[in-house]
């Protein structure tokens, strides 16, 4: 018997075992969330009403006194029953996909760059998703799942393109890099996430990436200029050498083919980019204001958080910047 959660106006059955955060997205009721692992505090949320489980909800994301005063990690708590929480703090949607399972078809693997293979899948059924969003893809012969943004607009809605980079020793990445094959069928489950484009704007964008960052920038850079193709766009992407550098023939095509957007690729650890250093800097230097733009960063936590006070001193809205941070499995 699945168990009744109610938030706002929001109403749902949960199955038992399942999380709070997956009854609500299932059900296309839209919860604040991003990381999905405990590790974030979007997914925090108030209960009235009922007791859970709390599983994996770590001190450093929910503290002694949040717990204390009933606040619980969607993400990670389980019900035991009904459960009655407080109206999630927006009930806005960001483009809310119902989330669901599909199996999909490993296409085609590429290596695009050192130690940074592009994996293109092709799901059963098409899967909708706000371009900027993630998939959780279960690692094949386990029950592990990794989270990896799509890199494609949502227009390829059967098309799931992920951008991977090797982590030595990891789980996912001894599958992509070692025994990945063409034909094998993967479960996936999405779209999950708050980093999502919003598609009814006009005015300028800034988008910095860093790595494999730029995937989710690349389906928001596509589905932007395919809307406004002559969109003010600044697009950087920061990587440490040039071998690290992928899709610069496709990006620099896109330059050609719209006038306002720019691609600047940003090597900290040698010449050979447009800018020799930090992603950063580049954007310090090239905008003198940032007042009417909107910001989009996607990569580690520490690159996020240096983006951030980047495009706060160019004195851009705080609540015009989205971030994705590809924070470790804990
Ligand atoms: C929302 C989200 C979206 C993501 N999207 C992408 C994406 O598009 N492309 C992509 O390449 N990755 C992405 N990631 C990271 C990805 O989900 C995995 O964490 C990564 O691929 C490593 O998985 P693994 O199984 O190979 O390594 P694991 O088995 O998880 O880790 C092996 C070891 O390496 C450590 N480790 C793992 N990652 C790091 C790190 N970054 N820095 C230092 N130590 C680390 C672990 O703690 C562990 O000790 C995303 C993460 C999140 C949260
Ligand atoms: S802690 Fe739940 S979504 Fe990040």
């Amino acid at each position: 018997m699945p168990y009744t959660l109610t938030a706002g106006t929001g109403v749902v059955p949960c199955e038992p075992g399942r999380t709070v955060l997956e009854a609500f997205l299932r059900n296309g009721n839209w919860m604040p969330n991003s990381c999905n692992q405990g590790t974030c505090g979007t997914c925090k949320i108030k209960v009235l009403d009922g007791e859970l489980d709390h599983r994996n909800s770590p001190e450093e994301t929910l503290t002694a006194d949040e717990l204390a005063a009933g606040f619980v990690l969607a993400c990670q708590a389980t019900p035991r029953g009904d459960v009655v929480f407080e109206t999630p703090a927006t009930e806005e949607s960001a483009g809310t996909h119902v989330l669901r399972d599909v199996v999909a078809t490993v296409a085609e693997v590429r290596d695009i760059a050192a130690d940074t293979r592009k994996v293109l899948l092709t799901a059963d059924e098409p899967l909708e998703f706000s371009a900027g969003q993630y998939v959780e893809v279960t690692v094949p012969g386990t029950e592990i799942r990794r989270q990896y943004s799509l890199a494609n607009p949502p227009s390829e809605a059967k098309q799931l393109e992920l951008h991977i980079r090797r982590q030595p020793g990891g789980v996912a990445s001894e599958w992509v890099f070692e025994r990945i094959e063409v034909g094998e069928r993967v479960a996936v489950t999405g779209p999950y996430g708050d980093f999502t484009f919003d598609p009814d704007g006009t005015g300028p964008i800034a988008l910095l990436g860093g790595g494999t960052g730029l995937a989710p920038l690349e389906a928001i850079v596509r589905q932007a200029l395919s809307l406004v193709p002559d969109r003010q766009i600044l697009l950087y992407h920061g990587v440490r050498t040039c071998a690290d550098l992928y899709d610069v023939d496709f990006l620099r095509e896109l330059e050609t083919r719209h006038p306002g957007f720019r691609y600047i690729t940003c090597v900290s650890r040698e010449s050979g980019g447009d800018h020799e250093g930090y992603v950063t800097d580049a954007f310090l230097e090239d905008v003198a204001s940032a007042k009417e733009f909107t910001g989009y960063i996607c990569g580690s936590e520490a690159f996020v958080e240096a983006s951030v006070k980047a495009f706060k001193r160019r004195r851009m809205s705080p609540r015009r910047i989205r971030r994705e941070r590809f924070t470790p499995a804990g």
